[in-house]
């Protein structure tokens, strides 16, 4: 008998399912990305529910549990797919928090549906919370509904969790909406963000543009000119990383990553890129450094193989169809000149896996190449990590939120395809004592910082913040 108040409610932007077509029939399958991976895994001993968009327009399908948890969908007609999702959040958000990697467009008819949506989420966030009980809203797409939940329940603790960066000032203050979003989010009782500077990034926006009229900041402690007090500070998300490292060990996952190394003829080295298909995640730079190393005979195409994972991901933007266009075109180049026959030198995947199939890969995997341009934090470093204790080697990027906990790593600047050839080649090379040496503190790191630490560290700051007096 599902109940209709809920002590802990989440609003996203995704449902952790997406109804989907397979053989003719409607489906619910796991959604994209990291936000799923990582809050599946906390709400999987919690009790709640969830808010979130089902992925297909129209009607929204009726409430449902599973796993123990309450799925809410909310609507969203094919309008506001365009305007709210891929324009406001994807066109105008997306490019603006990650350092205008494409140029961002504002239209002011964007910014109608976001608010619109947002009220949308809010409204039903207000019904399913119990009295005094805790929203917790997620990412970028929902900036409006801490202030607009607020208003309509005053009563219940509000945080936000950004789960990709938070810009400088210098670009945040393009966007037109800027005044709204801001308010929007100091509606929150405690803001999480994934680094120090990302919170920092949120505070100087504060005191920048909206004046001593409308806030005062304080430490990590922002306070409206009502009173309310919202407290901003760094929660760096992590990964469910005991499961990973059962899943890893396992004996099936274990003859699979054999099984694929034979597939690929038993390379002497075999590299891994698993990203969502965004422009943001240096897949480009990283094919760039790649191709070059073989066409300068520093990498061996008989020895050395690629993996590239390239999850399908918002395809109607032309940022993204131009992005796949791109990276199939090397891959193909690459695979034209370099590989031998049947063996290709890139194996290009353009589809979602199951988890022990992703599982396998990492434990094949003797380098894994993480090369964002920017990332919030990039679950899939950690996963990695998790699946070696002793073996291994990472490559990552300065720009992602991973680098600032995984210091062992071989890091490198995406923009420096120099270096970062360099950096590959030493990855591949280093002595299995190195290696050994670095991925046991990342391991570790990630065992001592998992998504459950995450979690209880973010609802306790939240239970703790400063209330309006
Ligand atoms: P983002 O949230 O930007 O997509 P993250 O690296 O933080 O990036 O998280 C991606 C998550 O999605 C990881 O848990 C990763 O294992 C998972 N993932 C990525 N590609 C696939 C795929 N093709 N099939 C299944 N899971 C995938
Ligand atoms: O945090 C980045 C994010 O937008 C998440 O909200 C989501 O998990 C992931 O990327 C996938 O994006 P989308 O929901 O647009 O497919």
């Amino acid at each position: 008998m599902p109940r209709d108040r809920f002590d802990l409610v989440i609003a996203a932007n995704r449902l952790p399912v997406d109804r989907a077509r397979e053989g003719g029939r409607s489906v619910w399958r796991r959604s994209p990305g990291g936000l799923v991976t990582a809050m599946e895994s906390v709400m999987s001993d919690r009790d709640g529910a969830w808010i979130g968009w089902s992925g297909v327009a129209g009607r929204a399908p009726a409430p449902f549990e599973q796993d123990g948890m309450h799925l809410h969908p909310i609507a969203l007609s094919a309008d506001e797919i365009r305007d709210y999702y891929e324009g406001f959040s994807n066109g105008s958000l997306w490019p603006i928090y990650h350092d205008v990697i494409v140029p961002a467009t504002f239209k002011r008819r964007w910014q109608a549906a976001y608010e619109q949506v947002n009220q949308r989420f809010a409204e039903i966030a207000a019904e399913l919370a119990a009295d005094g009980g805790t929203v917790w809203v997620h990412d970028y797409q929902l900036q409006q509904v801490p202030r607009l939940l607020r208003e309509l329940r005053p009563d219940v603790r509000i945080g936000w969790f950004n789960h990709i960066p938070f810009p400088p000032v210098e670009l945040f203050m393009q966007l037109p909406a800027r005044d709204g979003l801001l308010r929007g989010l100091l509606g929150a009782d405690f803001l999480g963000f994934q680094r120090l500077a990302d919170a920092q990034n949120f505070r100087r926006a504060c005191r920048q543009l909206l004046g001593d009229e409308q806030v005062t900041v304080r430490g990590d402690v922002v306070r409206t000119a009502d009173g309310h007090e919202c407290r901003a500070a760094a929660v760096p998300i992590s990964i469910d990383t005991r499961g990973m490292v059962e899943l890893a060990a396992t004996p099936a996952v274990q003859e699979r990553a054999a099984e694929i190394r034979a597939q690929l003829g038993d390379p002497e080295h075999l590299l891994l890129g698993v990203d969502r298909l965004d422009y943001t995640k240096g897949i480009r730079h990283r094919l760039k450094a790649l191709e070059e190393l073989h066409r300068e005979g520093r990498l061996d195409a008989d020895r050395t193989k690629f993996i590239q994972v390239a999850t399908p991901s918002r395809e109607r933007l032309e940022a993204y169809q131009q992005i796949r266009d791109d990276v199939e075109r090397t891959v193909s180049r690459i695979n034209g000149d370099h590989s031998p026959i049947g063996a290709p030198t890139v194996t290009y995947l353009h589809r979602s896996f199951p988890r022990e199939e992703m599982a396998a890969m990492f434990v094949a995997a003797d380098v894994m190449l993480v090369t964002p341009l920017r990332d919030g934090m990039n679950l899939v470093a950690k996963e990695y990590v998790a699946a070696h204790d002793d073996s291994g080697a990472l490559v990552l990027s300065e720009f992602t939120g991973a680098a600032t906990e995984l210091k062992q790593a071989f890091l490198c600047n995406p923009h420096d395809i120099a270096r970062t050839k360099q950096t590959i080649l030493r990855a591949i090379d280093a002595e299995p004592r190195e290696r050994a040496r670095r991925m046991r503190a990342m391991h570790r790191q990630v065992l001592r910082h998992d998504v459950q630490h995450w979690a209880e560290q973010f609802l306790t700051d939240l239970a703790t913040a400063p209330r309006q007096p």
